[in-house]
């Protein structure tokens, strides 16, 4: 059966930071995701992952999803792939994928169509490869009358060999059977006294196995971050892959600048994204909406002709037609139902608020179930913690709460209730109801004007 090998034991001592290379995120997934997915988008789903440097923070992200093995110690390329020899034997009989953790543009296609040339022309080994123009620090592909002969690295290369411009991706097929093979006549003759996993192409050769190179129709396969720099520079090449996807989808951006968007979000033709928004995990976005300017939206479901304007929300579903905002925030759990209109500072959080209904200004929606067409006052608050449980609130439909009104959880308004401006309420009103609770006013004329006067002649 066909498996894969990721190499992630590096540190990227030049990131600076106390963190394994493959972990550093790229459009917010860490690059080793990047990696992982495209496995399982090419089929492939028997996984070993080696780890190394800070080996924890692996185990906590994979959280037991896929086989790792520990390199303790960083003695190159080849050494890494040794430890996941019992993986091979278990898994054995077919090919195997060797892959960098830290080259996150690798690609299913080019799994795919790499292990077809592999398998079609009974190669040991097929090198993934790229044309670059700008092949520096990457190994160069040094090919003979017969195709590949070896594959030297930058370090090891001689002036003519650099200017070779077909470089090494990291990733290759081999029969898992020849790669045990390999693994067992490396050495460590090289200038940086390392086994490198590339001298497996010249041993198989001198054997007379079949070895080919497979040239990447997508030259970013070998992209890597070894600096922040470089890691910025990923950012980029996959922010704007994304965004040009959208754009052939028919998706509208007058501004891109601030605007990030994941890779599995999806968003319907006619909607408009407008600066400073980013789209993350999940998300799916419907038609003809408006998003934007300066949206966080995460996880969400939003359906078509949605309006949202500086909003922030996460995990919620937002039905067609609704609009929010600014400066709105809608928390997990929430479902906003169509025709809603949410306006400036109000935070919605693990609530159903339901068709029709208005929360304008300057309220706390918390842990509340709401029906249809109720209109909130400026100020309203669900006191929904008391300080050691949190509990629900239920408002029908057609309720009318008067402006600051705070509603103590748990509480339940019938229908068509009416609330006081300024009412706190503690107990269940029934259906078409008034809840008041209300000080008499009382005036006290002139009042003011005797206060200055005991002043004035105190002075
Ligand atoms: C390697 C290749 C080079 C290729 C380049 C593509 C070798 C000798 N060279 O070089 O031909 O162009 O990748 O990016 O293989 N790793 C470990 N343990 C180790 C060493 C490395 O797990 O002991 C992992 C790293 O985390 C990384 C990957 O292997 O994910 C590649 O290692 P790196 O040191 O970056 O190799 P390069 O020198 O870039
Ligand atoms: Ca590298």
């Amino acid at each position: 059966m066909n498996n894969a090998v990721i190499l992630a034991g590096g540190q990227g001592k030049r990131m600076k930071a106390d963190i394994p290379k493959p972990m550093f995120k790229v459009l917010g997934e860490p690059m080793l995701e990047w990696v992982i997915k495209a496995c399982e988008g090419a089929g492939i789903n028997k996984l070993c992952i080696v780890k190394g440097f800070m080996s924890e923070m692996i185990d906590e992200y994979l959280n037991g999803r896929y086989e790792t093995v520990l390199q303790s110690e960083r003695l190159g390329t080849g050494h890494a792939v040794m430890q996941a020899v019992p993986f091979m034997k278990e898994n054995g009989g077919g090919n195997t994928l060797v892959l960098c953790g830290d080259a996150p543009f690798i690609d299913s296609e080019t799994i795919k169509k790499s292990l077809e040339m592999h398998e079609s022309e009974g190669n040991s080994i097929t090198v993934i490869t790229a044309v670059s123009e700008n092949p520096k620090g990457y190994g160069r592909i040094i090919r003979g009358e017969n195709g590949i002969t070896s594959i030297v690295e930058e370090k090891d290369a001689t002036i003519a060999q650099k200017e070779i411009k077909e470089i090494n991706s990291g990733a290759y097929w081999f029969k898992t059977a020849d790669l045990m093979e390999y693994l067992g006549e490396l050495t460590t003759n090289n200038s940086q006294g390392e086994y490198y996993l590339t001298d497996s192409v010249f041993i198989a050769l001198n054997k007379g196995r079949r070895v080919n190179a497979y040239i990447s129709e997508n030259p970013d396969v070998v992209l890597g971050a070894n600096d922040r720099k470089g890691l910025l520079e990923l950012n980029t090449v996959a922010r704007m892959a994304v965004i040009e996807k959208h754009l052939e989808n028919g998706v509208e951006f007058n501004c891109i600048d601030g605007v990030v968007i994941g890779r599995d979000v999806e968003i319907g033709a006619g909607t408009e994204i407008m600066a400073g928004t980013h789209l993350r995990g999940k998300t799916v976005i419907g038609k003809n909406c408006l998003i934007g300017p300066n949206c966080i939206i995460d996880d969400c479901d939003i359906k078509d002709g949605v309006s949202l304007n500086y909003v922030q929300a996460f995990k919620s579903t937002i039905d067609a037609g609704v609009k929010i905002g600014p400066w709105v925030h809608i928390r997990p759990g929430s479902h906003i139902k169509s025709g809603v209109k949410i306006g400036d500072f109000v935070e919605i959080k693990n609530s159903t608020i339901g068709e029709g209904t208005a929360v304008a200004h300057l309220t706390y929606v918390g842990d509340s179930d709401v029906g249809k067409k109720v209109n909130f006052g400026c100020g309203t608050v669900t006191v929904n913690y008391d300080g050691i449980v949190k509990s629900r609130c239920e408002i029908g439909d057609n309720c009318f709460i008067g402006c600051n009104t705070n509603l103590i959880a748990p509480v339940k308004l019938g229908k068509g209730v009416y609330t006081a401006a300024g009412t706190t309420v503690t107990k269940d009103v029934p259906d078409y109801a008034l809840a008041i609770d209300r000080g008499t006013v009382q005036i006290k004329e002139g009042y003011s004007l005797r206060k200055l006067k005991k002043r004035l002649e105190k002075a």
